[in-house]
């Protein structure tokens, strides 16, 4: 029993990193229209490199799925709706995706949805720190940008296309600096924070805090999206980014919380859909979030392959570095398939490749 404790310990860390690794996978995805000959630039299995285990499947799948992938996307508003019905109907998203005053009242219990067996009780102290109702506005968006961080975003020259969603969703603080507001721009209404990266680029937040809100400065005022339910240890971490925030951010992002019964939805959600991770990738929850508060939904930065559909050049793991992601290799390849059944049924609009001057 003990042994088992522990061992979960440390894999739910790996898998919580794992999901996030996905995202950055994903975000390869992501640019635009032309891809005339799709199967003649699917990365071959003589050219599998580095990271890239599972690689050759990953070829296969992605030749098949690119086979459908259409530069002249047309959104089919009747699989829209219906699509979207379907996923509001089982996740609730508007309602229950961050954790509210209104969905969680004062003495309940927030079930992390990594580690069941030990709730958090919501004492005043925590209650008093919820938003009072879903964050999100009234209104359905026009259109939203998820924008993962694949590296297939450089030079994408994407931006503008980006800053022109009303709503742009971002994954795991991502650097938008002048390097590369013209590949990934700068606009941010929502931008997620790993509890990892927490811990790895702010130490935690048990040091010096102010260079944390300092970096926050290029996302405005969006919502900051911490999955501070999803593991135990999770919490004290996203809770000293709350209280950072609260001490010293004025006009800085707007600290909410992910809610783990919304997590648990969503991935029963893609289960039945025969997704079987432990969970969805960030970029995949916020593709299915963006699903329901928006009305056209354009993916950028997803591309779980580390040569560029167009014309097989290696491209690197982030739009920013290189850096290896503990990756959930799995699920990352299944996960973008799904998102381009998405895309063939005119309901959520993948972009690969470089987009066009506007
Ligand atoms: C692509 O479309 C063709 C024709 O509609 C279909 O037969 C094939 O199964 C599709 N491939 C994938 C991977 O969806
Ligand atoms: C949202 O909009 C609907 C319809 O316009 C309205 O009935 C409802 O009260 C609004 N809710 C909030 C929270 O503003
Ligand atoms: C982007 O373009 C620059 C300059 O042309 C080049 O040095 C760099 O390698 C390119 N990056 C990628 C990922 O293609
Ligand atoms: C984005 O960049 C433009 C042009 O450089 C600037 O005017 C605008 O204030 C920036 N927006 C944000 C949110 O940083």
């Amino acid at each position: 029993m003990r042994v088992m404790r522990t061992l979960m310990l440390w894999l739910l860390p790996i898998i919580l990193l794992c999901s996030f690794c996905s995202v950055a996978f994903w975000i390869f995805l992501s640019n635009n229209n032309v891809i005339p000959h799709p199967s003649s630039r699917i990365p071959q299995k003589s050219s599998e490199t580095k990271s890239c285990k599972g690689c050759s499947k990953d070829n296969v799948l992605i030749a098949k799925g690119l086979e459908n992938y259409s530069h002249k996307w047309k959104k089919h508003e009747a699989n829209f709706k219906r699509f979207r019905s379907l996923l509001s109907s089982k996740c609730y998203a508007v309602s229950k995706a961050v954790v509210t005053k209104n969905n969680t009242p004062l003495g309940s219990n927030v079930i992390y949805d990594g580690e069941r067996r030990k709730p958090l009780q919501v004492t005043q102290a925590l209650f008093n720190i919820l938003v009072k109702e879903q964050p999100f506005g009234n209104a359905t968006w026009e259109s939203c940008a998820v924008v993962g961080n694949g590296g297939i975003l450089a030079n994408s020259s994407c931006g503008e296309e980006i800053n022109s969603a009303q709503f742009v969703i971002r994954c795991n603080l991502p650097p938008l600096d002048n390097r590369y507001e013209k590949d990934v721009g700068n606009k941010t209404s929502l931008v997620t924070a790993n509890p990892s990266i927490l811990h790895e680029k702010y130490s935690g937040l048990m040091e010096r805090r102010r260079p944390f809100v300092e970096s926050l400065r290029p996302y405005g005022q969006a919502l900051l999206l911490l999955p501070a339910f999803s593991y135990g240890h999770n919490t004290p971490v996203s809770l000293r980014a709350f209280y950072t925030l609260e001490d010293f951010g004025s006009d800085s992002p707007l600290p909410v919380f992910l809610n783990p019964e919304y997590l648990r939805r969503l991935s029963k959600f893609w289960r039945e859909r025969g997704l079987n991770s432990v969970r969805p990738s960030t970029g995949l929850i916020m593709a299915s979030l963006a699903l329901e508060i928006c009305s056209n939904v354009h993916l950028y930065g997803f591309w779980p392959f580390n040569k560029h559909p167009n014309d097989n050049r290696p491209i690197t793991n982030h739009y920013y570095d290189d850096r290896e992601s503990k990756k959930n290799v799995h699920s990352m390849p299944t996960e973008f398939e799904h998102l381009l059944k998405l895309h063939k049924q005119g309901v959520i609009r993948i972009h690969l490749g470089e987009c066009q001057p506007t």
